[in-house]
C-alpha cells in the first residue's frame, strides 16, 4: 500500500471514470425489475467488470505467481469480485505451467449505515489470523472509500506476520482528504458517489444486481433504515 498521493512505479489507478461522466441509461441494459426507479444510471456494466478483472488476475499472477497465495476476501461487498478474481487466477494458473496453490478465507467488515461511514468498524472472523504468518496474502475488497477501513484492516492483518500483503480493490473512490491507502491492484477509480450492485449494497439491498449503478434518491429513501 502507498500513500494516496504517491503512485509507485507499475501501480495503476485502474480505469478512471471522470466526475462528469453521466453513465449509461438503464434502458440500455437489463436489470431486476424490483429495482426500477431506484437507480440513476449504470456506471460500470457487468461485462466491463469481468474484462477488467481478467486483466487484474494477470497482473496478480505476474507479481505473485511464484508462491502460494492466501486470499483474504472482505465480506460482504467483496464476495463477487473475489469469486470472479479467484476464478480468473485459477484459469491462468491451470492454463500455464505455473500452478499456484490458493486458499481463500473470509472476514467481514461493517462500518456503513445508509450511505454514511460510521466510526465503529467491526472485524468479524478476524480474531485469529495466525495462519497468515509467513504467507503471501492478497486482500480482496469491493470498494475503498476513504481508505480508513482498509488501513485499520491492514494493521490488524500485519500483526499476524504475513510475508507480504497485497490489496486488490475493484473500486476506489476519488475522495477529498483521503488519509489512507490505495490498493496495489485497482479495477476502477470512480467519482465520490454512492454506488451499488455486484455485491455492493445499500442497507443490504442491491447485492443481487450485476452492474455497478448509482443509486437514486428514490432508492435511498425506499431502503433507508
Ligand atoms: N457503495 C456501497 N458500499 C460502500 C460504498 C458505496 O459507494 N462506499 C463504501 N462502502
Ligand atoms: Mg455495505
Amino acid at each position: 500500500m502507498a500513500e494516496f498521493a504517491v503512485q509507485s512505479e507499475g501501480r495503476s489507478e485502474g480505469i478512471v471514470i471522470k466526475d462528469d461522466w453521466p453513465g449509461y441509461s438503464l434502458d440500455l441494459f437489463s436489470y431486476p425489475a424490483h429495482y426500477s426507479g431506484d437507480l440513476d444510471c449504470v456506471i460500470i456494466p457487468h461485462g466491463v467488470i469481468m474484462d477488467r478483472t481478467e486483466r487484474l488476475a494477470r497482473n496478480i499472477m505476474d507479481d505473485l505467481g511464484d508462491h502460494a497465495i492466501v486470499v483474504l476476501c472482505v465480506l460482504k461487498g467483496g464476495y463477487q469480485f473475489c469469486a470472479d478474481l479467484v476464478d480468473r487466477i485459477k484459469d491462468l494458473s491451470h492454463n500455464s505451467n505455473r500452478t499456484i496453490p490458493m486458499t481463500v478465507h473470509f472476514i467481514r467488515l461493517k462500518s456503513y449505515l445508509n450511505d454514511e461511514s460510521t466510526e465503529d468498524l467491526h472485524i468479524l472472523g478476524g480474531e485469529d489470523l495466525s495462519f497468515l504468518a509467513g504467507k503471501n496474502v492478497l486482500v480482496v475488497e469491493g470498494i475503498v472509500g476513504t481508505g480508513k477501513t482498509m488501513k485499520t484492516l491492514l494493521k490488524h492483518v500485519e500483526a499476524f506476520g504475513p510475508k507480504m500483503i497485497k490489496v486488490a480493490g475493484l473500486l476506489v473512490k476519488r475522495v477529498l482528504h483521503s488519509s489512507a491507502c490505495v490498493p496495489d491492484y485497482v479495477g476502477f477509480e470512480i467519482p465520490n458517489r454512492f454506488v451499488v450492485g455486484y455485491a455492493l449494497d445499500y442497507n443490504e439491498y442491491f447485492r443481487d444486481l450485476n452492474h455497478i449503478c448509482v443509486i437514486s434518491n428514490t432508492g435511498k429513501m425506499k431502503y433507508k433504515i
